[in-house]
């Protein structure tokens, strides 16, 4: 294509190019290790406040980029904002986290209704639109969902155990009811993640954070399975926009999610081991990842002997490099300074010198 040399370096390599450097980005980068987001944060009152209010939510989604100058911003919004436009109850808690009001399993669809999502939303989509006017041109913007189960998973049970007991058990005991739910996250996610590319997000992410509880034949059903459903609804009408996958804990079954899921590209979090990432994946296409956030968190000689090696091991393919999960609130904004300013330095070997 002629215009393919003018694209972003992420979205080139997304779309399975190797350019003159991995291009970077880190999930969680806007948060409470930043001082400047604590600060508005506070300003703001709630978490939702903040969400919910375009020019603040836009100034959240750049302050790492100023700082650190990575190749993408990622959306400021959360996963749980789509049960909160299905009409469930979301509240957060400092220190203890999201908590969900309860669902009316009496009910038919469960006490939710998918008719309003888009103009539930429609302030995310300002603050993409905001986003937009200020972002550097050679920088992307990352729009993203929760995978329906991983969603599903706080609506059944809020934080609930690792294992995510109760949501399995539900879907094996009551499977049509489960199945509605499926349908109404995948139907709300669907229009949520059309609204954010037609504002002007350039690629999107499906994080499937508690992925690795699937057992046996779950992982098809719940994680794979719906996560198709997404991906096939925007191909069709958004086919050139990259699609990351990030199923966490699913070990050597995310080659399976690669082929059959329909994203683009793979996240693999930080106990993959990139070696096997390398031979096994990239030949799919674009792996993002993987380095261990407490690297991150402890810096230095450790944490950039570590990324080398990860940037070296995938040198023969498509690689974003990232965290193999998000970054934490103890994390030195100074370590994520010297691993951004080794990254942007890095040159693929046989690539030409810094431009
Ligand atoms: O830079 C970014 O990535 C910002 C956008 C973003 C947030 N959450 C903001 C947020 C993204 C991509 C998420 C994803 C998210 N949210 C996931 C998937 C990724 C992962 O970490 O596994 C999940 C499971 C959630 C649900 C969620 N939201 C939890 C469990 C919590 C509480 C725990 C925590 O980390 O604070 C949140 C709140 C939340 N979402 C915060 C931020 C910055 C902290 C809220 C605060 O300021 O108090």
């Amino acid at each position: 294509m002629a215009d393919g040399a003018k694209q972003k370096l992420l979205i080139r390599t997304l779309k399975g190019e190797r350019g003159e450097r991995p291009p970077f980005w880190y999930m969680r980068q806007a948060g409470r290790y930043l001082p400047e987001y604590r600060e508005l944060r506070a300003r703001m009152g709630g978490f939702w406040d903040l969400v919910f209010s375009p020019e603040q939510a836009a100034a959240a989604t750049l302050q790492p980029l100023e700082r650190f100058g990575m190749d993408a911003a990622i959306l400021f919004s959360d996963i749980l904002v789509i049960p909160h436009a299905l009409g469930q109850e979301v509240s957060f808690h400092p220190k203890v986290g999201p908590v969900m009001g309860p669902l009316d399993l009496a009910a038919p669809n469960l006490g939710l209704s998918r008719d309003h999502t888009a103009e539930r939303l429609a302030l995310i989509f300002e603050t993409i639109r905001i986003v937009k006017t200020k972002l550097p041109e050679d920088k992307a913007l990352i729009g993203f969902a929760g995978s329906p189960w991983t969603v599903i998973t706080y609506m059944v049970e809020g934080k609930g155990r690792p294992e995510k007991e109760e949501t399995r058990t539900f879907w094996r005991e009551d499977r049509q009811r489960f199945e509605r739910l499926i349908d109404e996250v995948v139907e709300a996610t669907v229009v949520y993640l059309e609204h954010q590319i037609e504002a002007g997000a350039e690629a999107l992410q499906l994080f499937d954070s508690w992925a690795g509880a699937l057992q046996g034949d779950e992982f098809e059903a719940l994680c794979i399975a719906p996560t198709r459903r997404i991906t096939s609804a925007l191909k069709k009408r958004h086919p050139g926009v990259p699609l990351i996958g990030y199923p966490k804990g699913v070990g050597r079954r995310t080659k399976a999610y690669f082929e059959d899921s329909g994203v683009d590209a793979v996240s693999i979090d930080w106990q993959t081991d990139p070696v096997w990432a390398a031979n096994e994946l990239q030949p799919l296409g674009c792996v993002q990842g993987n380095l261990e956030p407490a690297l991150l968190a402890g810096g230095g000689e450790a944490m950039l002997k570590a990324a080398e090696h990860i940037l070296r091991t995938f040198a023969n393919g498509p690689h974003v490099f990232n965290l193999g999960h998000g970054i934490t609130p103890d994390v030195p904004p100074e370590n994520v300074a010297e691993l951004s300013a080794f990254l942007r330095g890095w040159r693929r070997e046989g690539s030409k010198a810094a431009q």
